[in-house]
């Protein structure tokens, strides 16, 4: 009876998602492999900073990541000063960036959050335009990380996003997407952040948790 008991809890529990991260600071891969064992399966990178530089911290922590077996994705929090270039520079330099540390993601997320967008919704709208038509044009996937505060804000109603995956920012601690309310022309989210800056494990002292179907 209580094997069964188990076997049905660890059924119940891999069809109710995984758990993610993501956390800017060095993580090696020991300490991934603790994370792991923590059951985080998933881990997001900043690999773009919105100073317009590089990551390398970022960069590293995905090889880290992968090392120890768990899944790696990338973010990229776009830069506003004249001298970042446009999207499409942005997403060039951030893939190239990955491409030759020889680092592997699955998905490049756009950080689509307050920051020092210009108030005109048109061009932050050929903005973000931009850094999908040059992912695409790289052969990377692209998604979109937002929330529907900062979204309106930001491009107005426009839905040229949702053909791409959602990361939606919502920190109600639940590991489920419940909350949900269609947006911006997405009618489910694929990864939830459902908490951040939060103390974390296994040494990593400062992470966002995540938490996918
Ligand atoms: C992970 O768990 C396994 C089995 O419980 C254990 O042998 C291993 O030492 C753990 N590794 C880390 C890095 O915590
Ligand atoms: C982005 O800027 C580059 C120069 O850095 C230019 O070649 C390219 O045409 C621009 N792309 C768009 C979509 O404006
Ligand atoms: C947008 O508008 C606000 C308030 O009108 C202003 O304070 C801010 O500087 C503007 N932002 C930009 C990037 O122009």
């Amino acid at each position: 009876m209580k094997s069964a008991l188990l076997v049905f809890a660890s059924l119940v529990c891999s069809v109710n998602g995984r758990l993610g991260l993501d956390a800017i600071l060095p993580i090696t891969t020991p300490m991934f492999e603790c994370l792991k064992n923590s059951s985080y399966e998933f881990y997001v990178a900043r690999v773009f900073r919105s100073n317009g530089l590089i990551d390398n911290t970022g960069i590293a922590n995905i090889i880290n990541a992968r090392l120890a077996g768990l899944d790696a994705d990338a973010y990229l929090f776009p830069c506003f000063s004249a001298s970042c270039g446009n999207g499409t520079d942005q997403v060039t330099k951030s893939v190239n960036a990955i491409r030759s540390a020889g680092a592997q993601i699955d998905t490049l997320w756009l950080d689509i959050e307050r920051f020092a967008w210009s108030n005109d919704t048109a061009s932050n709208r050929a903005f973000i335009k931009d850094m999908i038509v040059a992912a695409d044009e790289l052969g990377v996937a692209a998604g979109i990380y937002t929330y529907p505060p900062f979204w309106a804000q930001i491009v107005g109603d426009w839905i040229g996003g949702s053909h791409l995956p959602l990361w939606w920012l919502y920190w109600d601690h639940l590991e489920n997407m419940d909350a949900f309310v269609p947006f911006g022309g997405w009618t489910a989210p694929t990864i939830k952040q459902i908490s951040g800056d939060v103390a974390g494990t296994c040494g990593v002292s400062n992470i966002d948790k995540n938490y996918m179907l």
